[in-house]
């Protein structure tokens, strides 16, 4: 359960709105006081313990949840108000703790890098630094990186984080030292240029350490800890992310030199996968930003190997985020949407090597990079024994599908057929011998697992789907802020959601937005531009904006007349002992009344809608 949910089930909100409005009254089954947020004479304001609702029926005409009154009367955020009540209910928050640990975790990071900068530019560090300028990392690129240099000495790191106050335990946890129970505790780094590796967000979670003397490995890296796991994160990914997102394009590379090159020579849309295979994990924090990228793995034997596995996982994510379930991946055939190319390097020269000879022919390898589909087409050779008839099934297995389920007719024709002619077969036969084993389901969800590091606080089954539809629909497409500015936010029931809508009505871009929220509300962001999305025209996004903002009403005028039906028949019974109460009916009969009138209006405009189409 949520931490939402969770506090909700426990606090009554009756409770926590007398103790703001000691004049709450029993009426009928509910409660009633003066709303406390306009000024009024008579009462209007009335709290439903069944529904766990509130609503003033007078001048200001907002009504909620627990967690809205509680944030309009203390003008407080979400997240402070979940913190507040969460402490009411006696929920304990792990995540608050969780990220008071990684905090630590970060700050140990800093401190340690630091040192490591200090030692690079001292005088022990002229010959790494010599290393540095060898490779053509100037002395800006170095700042830039805050690349740095571990002492030789396995004390001096512990000494220096001692003196500033951490323990050498907090060492071990950041992943820095090594040793503990019996041994000594020892620096895990030891005379290696040092390259902090941060998270999406900048937070300093890891580092990569690169031998300087030839030693094995060529790169140590921080083991995993509550903050580092690489399969999850991406080098360079905070210093890529706005150009990413500017120019709609990401480089995924293997290595940090590589990275490093790139931005040094002003590419500053390169990521590095750190030399493992990119994940699903990895290629979710690029389609959140970008929609184009292009793989300019190593040409080496690993890095092909490891383009291979990338492009499975890259394929999955993908799909997932162009597929509905109705609909045929659409990928390549139309610029916008989202797109994966590859880019073949010549044999022997990684990126860093080809940046370094010549930053314009980097640019042509990338911008000549062929799209998934053809590159798929030429490697398929080097992939299976096209000569035997084992390799041509395998080939068949593999590719078929991929190309049977592009969206545009004549590019799925034109593919096919290629395939046939690689294979020498007709695209018949191999229609015929793909339908045969069913195809591996990789249409799959991604498996469930927890995140590893940080757990969301809102977990995905109390998710409202209609809310979250259009939240992502207008997150990921500012062009349908027009479209979607009139909603209430009221209309909202999920105070998060809620949250995030009012933020987007009051931020310009999806930055500024980012910026602003609290971690809570982030996390929901960033979880709803990635959602998996159908690929669709503007008109059809236009039209799902207002499906949702139509549902959207139609939900929150049934819910009103609910409440004003129980109002009704409460205040009724009342008013058959007292007389003075029939006022009160009367007002609310005509409420009941506008409210119907209200919901067939809606109607009549959604006719309107589906009839234009
Ligand atoms: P490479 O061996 O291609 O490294 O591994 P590189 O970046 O080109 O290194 P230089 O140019 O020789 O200094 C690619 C990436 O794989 C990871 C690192 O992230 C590296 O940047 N790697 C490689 C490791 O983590 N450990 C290793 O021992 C080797
Ligand atoms: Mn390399």
């Amino acid at each position: 359960m949520s931490l939402t949910d969770d506090v909700k089930q426990r606090l009554d909100i009756v409770d926590v709105v007398s103790q703001y409005v000691p004049s709450l009254q029993k009426a009928g089954r509910n409660y009633k006081a003066l709303c406390p947020f306009h000024t009024e004479k008579t009462p209007s304001f009335v709290v439903f313990p069944d529904r766990q609702s509130w609503r003033c029926f007078g001048a200001c005409a907002t009504g909620g949840d627990i967690f809205t009154f509680v944030m309009q009367r203390e003008q407080a955020g979400f997240s402070d108000t979940l913190k507040q009540l969460a402490q009411r209910a006696g929920v304990s928050v792990p995540e608050r703790q969780v990220r008071e640990e990684h905090q630590a975790l970060f700050q140990v990071n800093e401190a340690a890098a630091t040192f490591f900068q200090e030692l690079l530019h001292s005088p022990r560090g002229a010959s790494a630094r010599e290393y540095l300028e060898q490779r053509g990392v100037d002395r800006e690129a170095t700042d830039r990186f805050q690349l740095g240099l571990s002492p030789v000495a396995g004390d001096e790191l512990l000494k220096h984080l001692t003196a500033l106050g951490s323990s050498d335990a907090q060492a071990v946890d950041a992943g820095l030292a090594v040793g503990g129970d019996e041994g000594p505790v020892r620096g895990r780094f030891r005379g290696r240029l040092m390259i902090p590796i941060r998270d999406d967000r900048g937070n300093l979670v890891g580092f990569g350490g690169r031998s300087l003397d030839g030693s094995d490995p060529k790169y140590l890296n921080s083991p995993r800890t509550p903050v580092f796991d690489k399969g999850r994160i991406l080098y360079a990914f905070h210093l890529a992310r706005q150009s990413i997102k500017k120019t709609g394009e990401g480089v995924v590379v293997e290595g940090y030199m590589d990275a490093i090159a790139a931005h040094r020579h002003g590419f500053d849309n390169v990521v590095a996968s750190m030399g493992t295979a990119v994940t699903e994990a990895q290629v979710r924090l690029l389609v959140a930003v970008g929609q184009r990228f292009v793989l300019a793995l190593d040409p080496d034997a690993a890095g092909q190997e490891a383009t291979r596995r990338s492009l499975q996982s890259s394929w999955r994510v993908l799909e997932q985020r162009v597929m509905s379930s109705r609909s045929r991946v659409t990928l390549y055939e139309r610029p916008s949407e989202v797109s994966l190319r590859i880019a073949v390097l010549p044999p022997g020269d990684d990126p860093d090597a080809v940046i370094r000879e010549n930053p314009d022919q980097w640019e042509r390898f990338i911008r000549e990079a062929p799209p998934l589909p053809d590159y798929l087409l030429t490697r398929a050779p080097d992939w299976w024994d096209l000569s035997t008839s084992e390799g041509k099934t395998q080939a068949t297995e593999q590719l078929y599908p991929f190309y049977k389920n592009m969206a545009d007719q004549f590019e799925r024709e034109r593919y096919i057929r290629r395939l046939a002619d690689l294979l020498s077969t007709t695209p018949e036969t191999l229609a015929v011998s793909a339908a045969r084993p069913q195809r591996p389901s990789s249409r799959r969800r991604e498996p469930a697992a927890a995140p590893q590091t940080s757990s969301a606080p809102f977990e995905q089954e109390h998710r409202d789907p209609l809310e979250e539809h259009l939240l992502s629909l207008i997150l990921r497409w500012p062009e349908l802020k027009e479209t979607a500015s009139s909603l209430p936010p009221d209309a909202f029931r999920r105070p998060d959601y809620r949250e995030v809508f009012i933020l987007w009505q009051k931020c310009s871009t999806i930055e500024e937005l980012y910026q602003t929220a609290d971690e809570e509300i982030r996390e929901q962001v960033e979880s709803m531009l990635s959602a998996p999305f159908p690929p669709t025209d503007v008109h059809q996004r236009e039209e799902a904006v207002r499906q949702c903002l139509y549902r959207m009403e139609e939900r929150h005028l049934r819910e009103l007349k609910a409440e004003e039906a129980l109002l009704l028949a409460q205040t009724a019974s009342v008013a058959a002992q007292d007389e003075g109460e029939s006022q009160g009916v009367d007002a609310l009969e005509q409420r009941v009344v506008d409210t119907n009138e209200r919901l067939r209006q809606l109607f009549g405009t959604n006719t309107q809608i589906q009839r234009r189409e």
